[in-house]
């Protein structure tokens, strides 16, 4: 058994909630929450105590895992927080605003001796893991290229609007475009170029981007993703991927958020001379096996290996590397 500190109780905090309820051995002993009527919600409808001190909590409580499902611009000090106090950390996607930050976060885990993995969810869902397991196989060949985008109306349920705030989420080519960047990666290899171009909402917030990423190999990657969808445009994920000897595309369009999601659709693959394969690759909720992955680990004193801090910089070195493209119209090369 593990005693588990939530962190946070917002929107993904409910989603981890939820997950955290269906792996046995996880017991969670607290949560922490500035907001009063948010506390007192989350209190209600879970009956977990509330604290609105961190340090306080981890006084009082024991606790083996801190949650950290805050808002992206708290995630360098709370880590710092966390693992400073010794507990090992799974911390929500963008690891930090910047590249120094989540440098740092990784640091003082290793130098506190905990472990720390990063919500980079897409690696845990079922039509990404199937597309990763494809490539590694070989099924289309050697890649060429991959298109995958990420599109949603503005995030207005976000209760303090922090997020639409460029400084403290940074913007949806930080916060969104983050997990395509990431997918880009874990399919891409090693990236060394990116070309981005945003464009910005009225507050000055970069909220839709088209980001080209050249890997070490010659594989291209070209990823959108932003917020500024209107009326009720569902949300809607998907990819193409081009490899020499095929194309694996996969579209997924959900409710206006990605809590409304429906039927799966299924991968298709498409190959010379062959009928298209269809292939189902739905699997369990992804937010519920990205955490009873890294309770495995913990409780199993097993390596972690997917969503690392390394995966977790790297994704955010890429975001900031598109957003200074944007910017300054240049290239970035890492
Ligand atoms: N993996 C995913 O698919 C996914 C989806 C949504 C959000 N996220 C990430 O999770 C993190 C939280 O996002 P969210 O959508 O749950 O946000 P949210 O605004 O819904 O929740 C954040 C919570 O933190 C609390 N909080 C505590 N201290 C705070 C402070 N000093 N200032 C402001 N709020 C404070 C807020 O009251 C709120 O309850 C972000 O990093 C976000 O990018 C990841």
């Amino acid at each position: 058994m593990k005693n588990i500190a939530l962190l946070g109780s917002g929107f993904i905090a409910g989603v981890h909630m939820e997950g955290w309820k269906r792996i046995t051995g996880a017991n969670i002993v607290a949560f922490f929450e500035i907001v009063p009527e948010k506390a007192l919600n989350f209190q209600e409808k879970y009956s977990i105590p509330h604290y609105s001190s961190l340090p306080r909590l981890l006084e009082e409580k024991e606790v083996d895992i801190v949650d950290v499902c805050l808002p992206t611009f708290l995630h360098r000090d709370y880590v710092l927080q966390s693992a400073q106090a010794g507990k090992h950390i799974i911390c929500e996607k963008p690891m930090a605003l910047n590249v120094e930050d989540a440098v740092a976060m990784k640091n003082a885990c290793q130098l506190n001796g905990v472990e720390l993995m990063i919500g980079h969810a897409l690696r845990f869902w079922g039509e990404y893991k199937k597309a990763k397991e494809l490539v590694t196989q070989g099924k289309i060949g050697k890649i060429l290229s991959l298109d995958a985008y990420r599109l949603s109306v503005s995030p207005t349920w976000s209760v303090v609007s922090w997020i639409l705030q460029q400084n403290l989420s940074g913007g949806a080519a930080l916060d969104l475009h983050i997990h395509d960047l990431d997918f880009a990666n874990w399919v891409g290899g090693k990236p060394i170029e990116v070309f981005s171009r945003g464009v910005q909402s009225v507050n000055g917030s970069w909220d839709h981007a088209q980001t080209s990423i050249r890997y070490s190999d010659g594989i291209i990657a070209n990823i959108e993703g932003g917020w500024m969808m209107k009326g009720e445009f569902p949300f809607t994920m998907g990819y193409r991927i081009l490899g020499t000897e095929g194309v694996i595309e996969w579209e997924f369009r959900a409710g206006v958020n990605i809590e409304q999601r429906g039927d799966a659709n299924p991968i298709i693959i498409y190959r010379e001379g062959e009928k298209e394969e269809k292939i189902n690759a739905q699997d369990d909720d992804a937010y519920y096996l990205e955490l009873k992955y890294f309770f495995d680990c913990i409780e199993n004193h097993r390596t972690i290996e997917q969503a690392t801090p390394d995966h977790g910089i790297t994704a955010v070195r890429i975001a900031t590397a598109a957003l200074e493209s944007m910017e300054k119209g240049i290239i970035v090369r890492l």
